[in-house]
């Protein structure tokens, strides 16, 4: 069924277009609330907002995603419905609260980026938000600044305890550009990916959502981990730290073990990429996942089931895990121009099984 479109909903044509891409993390798992590295890249996907300003201070929303039904709010009365409007709610309240005058507005939100698939479908959808804001408002807001925006939109108002990886991604990450961030300065470099990187991402049809408990146990065990060892974040540890994290309580040692494996992993990673060494950036993506897998326990079989189908596939190179776990989906990296055959492979054995349906993300339109 076709979906209204912004004039249909609201009898005139949008005034401004914004939009945002999904991401996919490249490796860096679990580090960003822990102060250390990431490596995402933004995926072909987008999330598209449409805006027209209105002269009252009521908010109109529609998504084409869930159908022509139009929630409609004042500004300054954001209340919290566990619906997927409280993005948009979080977004004003979030703007209100850091001073930014607003007035009422009729918008429509269209995704392409697959909800609750480990590829940042929130955050993709708060920064298209925040950018049809700024533009139909002419906010003083730059990228960084708006990135955080973002994320204090999703901690304090959706309520979900996520790290600021995906909004800086989803901001600053470009086709083929992994943003290489170290979380606790925001200091940034963008790494072009080189010609022998192919990406393959595959969702498992699995969906998470990390306003539940465990990516908020994992978190405070973090903590935890971090003060039993006297320091502020577990980014301050090195490697020749692990002997007295390994010495930590079950399970915080495996916990803090992965985080400062990883961070050396997001490093070795990037010079993989400056090196073109795509092997060795493959045998990174495993271990990255065996940790996950491991010691920080996010995975579930299904998940690596298909990282295994990586690991048994001649033209795959790596695969792990990418997003908060639980779910979600795979990123796989393939010998250049073999991406589609082995997503179409690996997706079709996958369905064979374990009966679920997985979806072939990238390359975009493979596996349809
Ligand atoms: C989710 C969160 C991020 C990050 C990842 C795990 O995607 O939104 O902030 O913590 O999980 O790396």
């Amino acid at each position: 069924m076709p979906t209204p479109s912004f004039e249909r909903l609201f009898g005139r044509p949008a005034a401004v277009t914004a939009s945002a891409p999904g991401r996919v993390n490249l490796i860096g798992e679990h580090t960003d609330y822990n102060g250390g590295y990431v490596l995402p890249t933004a995926i072909p996907q987008r999330t598209q907002v449409e805006l027209a300003r209105r002269d009252d201070d009521r908010v109109r929303a529609a998504s084409a995603n869930v159908g022509s039904a139009v929630f409609e709010y004042r500004l300054g009365a954001e209340q919290r419905r566990s619906r997927w409007t409280d993005y948009v709610q979080g977004v004003t309240w979030a703007l209100g609260h850091e001073g930014f005058r607003l007035g009422g507005v009729d918008l429509r939100v269209e995704s392409r980026v697959p909800l609750g698939s480990g590829l940042s479908s929130s955050a993709a959808l708060l920064v298209a938000l925040l950018r049809a804001f700024r533009d139909a408002f002419a906010l003083d807001l730059a990228d960084v600044p708006l990135a955080r925006l973002a994320k204090r939109a999703e901690n304090d108002f959706v309520g979900a305890p996520v790290g600021i990886m995906d909004q800086m991604a989803c901001t600053l990450a470009g086709d083929r550009q992994a943003l290489f961030l170290d979380t606790r300065s925001l200091d940034y470099t963008i790494v072009a990916l080189p010609p022998g990187i192919d990406l393959v991402i595959v969702n498992s049809g699995i969906a998470h959502n990390h306003a539940k408990g465990d990516y908020r146990t994992r978190r405070a065990e973090c903590e935890r981990a971090a003060e039993a060892l006297g320091v502020a974040q577990l980014r301050d540890l090195e490697p020749s730290d692990l002997p007295r994290v390994m010495a930590l309580p079950e399970p915080l040692g495996r916990r803090a073990r992965h985080v400062v494996t990883e961070d050396e992993r997001v490093l070795a990673a990037v010079r993989a990429i400056k090196a073109g060494d795509v092997e060795n950036l493959g045998q990174l993506f495993y271990a990255s996942h065996d940790s996950m897998r491991d010691d920080y326990e996010v995975s579930i079989p299904e998940i690596d089931l298909l990282v295994d189908l990586g690991r048994a596939d001649p033209d795959i190179h790596g695969a792990r895990l990418t997003g908060g776990g639980f779910g979600g989906s795979v990123v796989l990296l393939a010998r250049p121009g073999a991406a589609a055959a082995a997503a179409a492979r690996l997706s079709a054995e996958y369905g064979r099984r374990t009966g679920q349906r997985a979806t072939v993300l990238v390359p975009d339109g493979a596996g349809r």
